[in-house]
């Protein structure tokens, strides 16, 4: 029996994230309950059966979406099947929680945005996990306390440990690429810390450094990219896949009266090593190590504001706009060409 009160979610993806997802929502989130999962992975499905004690596990969506007692989904399957399923899970009157990028293509974007306004009784939120983060909550809080003037500038870095299996190199084919599957946090972000300006041109370029079978999708493992936005503001990006010390996540926010920097440092901990080497600490190894407890966050938001009606942080729009962005850098760094959003 479910506590009354408790919102029912069921998850469909448990792989390197929906596992944490699902833990999370399993033990963690407050009001939340964990009571469906599927996965078309048998080894996966087991997994949440034993060692979550996830009741009802199901091969396909359509079966958990079709259970009455789902109150909500979590969606943490590959991008590209993304828009399609928050389509699906909306019509079976689930409140919706997916991952980002919320879809590859604009128009799929906005297709959600239609069949979310439909349903303004249910609650959709991508999972931008930055917003989400108590270093990057409290640099907003200085932006809007004026603590820099009027930011104009946002230089946004998200690189990952090199994976020498070759993971990236797999994930590449449904991920959208570099631009869209890392730089789109950045995006984001940018959006959020300079007040939502019109996008109006960029540019992007990347290189192969050590993953050449990334050539075959036409991504690659750095990329580098600059937005212009309305009203004379800039943004700056670097992704990596290649990093040797982990992951590291760093923003620059620049002011006309000051400028803010989170996470300069990608530390794992406040312990710090001086010997005949030098000063040194350990790094991140992960995204997750990074962003645990703003996962657990941006969870406990959600169920928050199925339970309250309290709408979210972030909007579908801001969603779309990302991707908007992320596609103009990616058909940027593939023709050479300058891309016009204006
Ligand atoms: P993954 O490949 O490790 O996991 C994908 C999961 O989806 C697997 O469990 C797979 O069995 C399942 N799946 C595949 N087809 C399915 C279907 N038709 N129905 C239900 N489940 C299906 O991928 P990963 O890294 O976990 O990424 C998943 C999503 O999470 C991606 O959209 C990615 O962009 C996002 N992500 C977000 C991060 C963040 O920082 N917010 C970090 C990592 C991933």
């Amino acid at each position: 029996m479910t506590p009354p009160g408790k919102v029912r979610v069921g998850i469909a993806g448990l792989g390197r994230l929906g596992r944490h997802h699902a833990e999370n929502l399993a033990r963690r989130v407050p009001g939340a309950v964990l009571v469906g999962a599927c996965s078309p992975v048998a080894e996966e499905r087991a997994w949440a059966r034993d060692a979550l004690g996830v009741e009802r596990v199901h091969e396909g969506l359509d079966d958990l979406l079709g259970q009455p007692d789902v109150d909500a989904v979590f969606l943490v399957t590959p991008t590209a099947l993304h828009a399609a399923q928050v389509e699906r899970a909306l019509a079976a009157g689930k409140h919706v929680f997916c991952e980002k990028p919320l879809a590859l293509a604009v128009e799929d974007c906005r297709r959600v945005e239609a069949a979310a306004a439909r349903r303004p009784d249910l609650v959709v939120l991508v999972g931008f996990v930055r917003r989400f983060d108590a270093s990057y909550r409290a640099a907003r809080a200085h932006v809007d306390a004026g603590r820099i003037g009027t930011p104009f500038l946002v230089s946004s870095r998200t690189c990952d440990r090199n994976d020498p299996t070759g993971f990236f190199v797999r994930f590449a084919p449904t991920s959208g690429g570099i631009f869209l599957d890392c730089t789109i946090h950045d995006i984001d972000l940018a959006r959020w810390m300079l007040g939502g300006p019109r996008p109006l041109r960029a540019f992007a370029t990347g290189t192969i450094a050590l993953h050449e079978g990334l050539r075959a999708s036409g991504d690659v493992d750095n990329g580098v990219a600059t937005l212009e936005l309305e009203g004379g503001k800039l943004a700056c990006f670097f992704a990596s896949r290649t990093m040797a010390h982990g992951h590291e996540t760093s923003t620059e926010i620049v002011g006309t009266a000051g400028r803010l920097t989170v996470g300069q440092n990608p530390r794992l901990d406040r312990v710090e090593l001086s010997d005949a080497a030098g000063v040194s600490n350990a790094c991140t190894p992960t995204f997750y190590d990074r962003f645990e407890d703003a996962f657990l966050r941006e969870a406990t938001e959600f169920v928050d504001a199925v339970r309250t009606g309290r709408p979210p942080p972030l909007t579908l729009r801001d969603a779309t706009e990302a991707t908007r962005i992320a596609q103009a850098l990616a058909e940027a760094q593939r023709t050479g060409r300058i891309v016009e959003l204006g």
